[in-house]
């Protein structure tokens, strides 16, 4: 199968922008990305940067973006990708918004990893010194299979639409490790655990968008875990302000009614009490009711037919939860 890559190329000792650069190739009908990066390395130019280690989806090292989608470059075959490459080509860029380093190959660090070490993720265990080893058991492991088996490829975070405008935002990889250690039966920090994760650019500003798990080759779903951290926090009575108010009213506005008062779910977000937040409110109620959106008034909101059956969710869930 003959192949055009079109490859982005960066060397930080001759210049300060990249360009790209197209290798005509030929490979098997099978052949990954990453093999038609290794057939360019081996075939055109010997000093193309890129990584990868294991081949199989496993050891997350091969991100890049595909046709300017983030991808494992290993699981992800040319063939597939020169259908949606423009003309038939396939664009090969490194991930985006790490820093490059060097044509594919850009800095895990302030990306991901010091993200990842900033939440401390591992397991603080208040077990006396030479005590029997903690136990975990089988049912255990198998809860938290899903989100053990992140590779840290950072895909989740470049699908990250908090990430796209606040490069600072932790982000969905390390939140997932962090839900990770909570689940633990071992960890004896979790309430510090959720108290920091609750902090400020972390657990509470993520958008509900679900990129992030719709980025995730290996179905680790962080977007769930990001959400399961928040339902613990407030169970903890962790987390204060505005985006936990904005959590609580609307799963009240549903449960009571059966779909969402934005008034009050407006309100509510900022606090009954809080006069500055509610006088911000005036230029988009007045904009909204200029443009025929507003909703209709606190007092006006009415349940909505079926209600009963979504409160008994909610209740059942509570229970059981
Ligand atoms: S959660 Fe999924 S997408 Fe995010 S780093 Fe882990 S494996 Fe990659
Ligand atoms: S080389 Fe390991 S995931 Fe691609």
């Amino acid at each position: 199968m003959e192949v055009t890559l079109k490859i982005f190329r960066y060397d930080p000792d001759k210049e300060t922008k990249g360009n790209h650069s197209e290798y005509a190739i030929d490979v098997d009908e099978n052949a990954t990305v990453l093999d038609g990066l290794m057939e360019v390395k081996s075939s055109h130019d010997s000093s193309l940067s890129f990584k990868g280690s294991c081949r199989t989806g496993l050891c997350g090292d091969c991100s890049v973006q595909v046709n300017g989608k983030g991808t494992v470059a290993c699981r992800t075959t040319l063939a597939k990708a020169v259908k949606k490459g423009k003309d038939g080509v396939v664009s090969v860029d490194p991930l985006y918004p790490a820093k490059k380093i060097k044509d594919l190959i850009y800095n895990q660090n302030d990306f991901l990893l010091e993200k990842y070490k900033s939440m401390k993720p591992w397991v603080v265990s208040n077990l006396a010194h030479g005590a029997r080893e903690d136990e975990v058991s089988d049912s255990t492991i198998k809860e938290l299979q899903r989100v053990m088996s992140c590779t840290m490829c950072g895909l989740c975070d470049q699908g990250c639409l908090v990430i796209a405008v606040d490069e600072q935002y932790v982000g969905p990889a390390a939140l997932n490790k962090v839900y990770r250690v909570v689940m633990d039966p071992r960890d004896s920090s979790k309430r510090e655990k959720l108290e920091f994760a609750s902090g400020a650019r972390k657990v509470w500003d993520c958008t509900h968008c679900f990129e992030a798990t719709a980025h995730c080759p290996k179905d680790v779903r962080p977007t769930e875990s990001i959400f399961e951290l928040r339902d613990m926090a407030i169970k903890h009575g962790i987390g204060h302000g505005r985006p936990v108010n904005h959590h609580k009213s609307f799963a009240a506005s549903v449960k009571n009614d059966g779909w969402l008062d934005e008034t009050r779910l407006a309100i509510e977000t900022e606090g009954w009490f809080n006069l500055p937040g509610l006088l911000k409110l005036g230029p988009v109620g007045l904009r909204a009711f200029m443009k025929r959106k507003a909703p209709l008034p606190y007092f006006l909101h009415k349940k909505r037919k079926g209600a009963d059956a979504i409160k008994r969710i909610f209740n059942k869930w509570e229970r059981e939860s």
